[in-house]
């Protein structure tokens, strides 16, 4: 079968990760979480004293800072200068990170350009927020993945919990929206539906029915 890429975008706590690994998983193809990029970069300058806020210093942490990103049946594994960093990564502190420093250009240039190396040689399943729009313009399946306010807090919550993580609902709700107002307003690449996008409700659905939409796509397109 010829190469495709499939790209998945939509705000936080949407399912995207969850339903990209097991689309990936189904189809044999790679999953890329690029959310999980954006998170190394701010675990990165907090490991160096840089605060997230400090866009230069942030843009200038790029250049000791060596990403490698290994798929793995269903999933991946993400490495900063040799370490895996995986697991750390995906703390919901780590994750206001990703935020702030995602919001910068120099950033985003290095990253999409990882990423559009990736899908070059590779069938890509890819999730993220600019992934339709920017990234991989020419996917052959868009999907825009969102959920309720409340009930991506409830999934976050539920995360956490099984991490062994506490989780305050409220709170984690108010970080939720916060993240969305950054993703959504930021000057670029914005988190926003590709206009060729199709677009996915997963508040009341399970995640074999949110895959089974996508593969439907999937069988439709490719
Ligand atoms: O999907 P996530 O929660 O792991 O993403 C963390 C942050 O990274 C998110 O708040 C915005 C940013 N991000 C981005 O700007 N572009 C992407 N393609 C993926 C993530």
């Amino acid at each position: 079968m010829k190469r495709f890429a499939i790209a998945v975008d939509g705000p936080a706590g949407s399912g995207k990760s969850t339903v990209a690994k097991a689309v990936a998983r189904k189809l044999g193809i790679i999953y890329v979480d690029t959310g999980a990029m954006y998170r190394t970069v701010a675990l990165h300058c907090r490991q160096k004293g840089i605060a997230w806020e400090q866009e230069a210093e942030v843009a200038a942490a790029l250049d000791s800072l060596e990403m490698k990103i290994v798929p793995e049946e269903g999933g991946q594994k993400i490495f900063l200068n040799d370490v895996d960093v995986t697991t750390e990564v995906r703390s919901a502190e780590i994750g206001k990170g990703a935020s702030a420093v995602a919001a910068y250009p120099k950033v985003r240039e290095r990253m999409v350009e990882l990423q559009q190396e990736m899908a070059k040689v590779n069938s890509v399943i890819m999730d993220g927020r600019d992934i339709g729009t920017v990234v991989l313009p020419d996917a052959e399946v868009k999907v825009y993945l969102d959920a309720g306010v409340e009930e991506r807090a409830r999934r976050r919550v539920g995360e956490l919990e099984a991490k062994g993580e506490t989780a305050d609902f409220e709170e984690i709700k108010k970080m939720i929206i916060q993240r969305d107002y950054n993703d959504m307003n930021r000057e670029h690449s914005p988190l926003k539906k590709a206009d060729d996008a199709i677009s996915l409700d997963s508040t009341s659905m399970t995640v074999e029915e949110v895959e089974q939409a996508i593969l439907d796509i999937v069988h439709e397109r490719v």
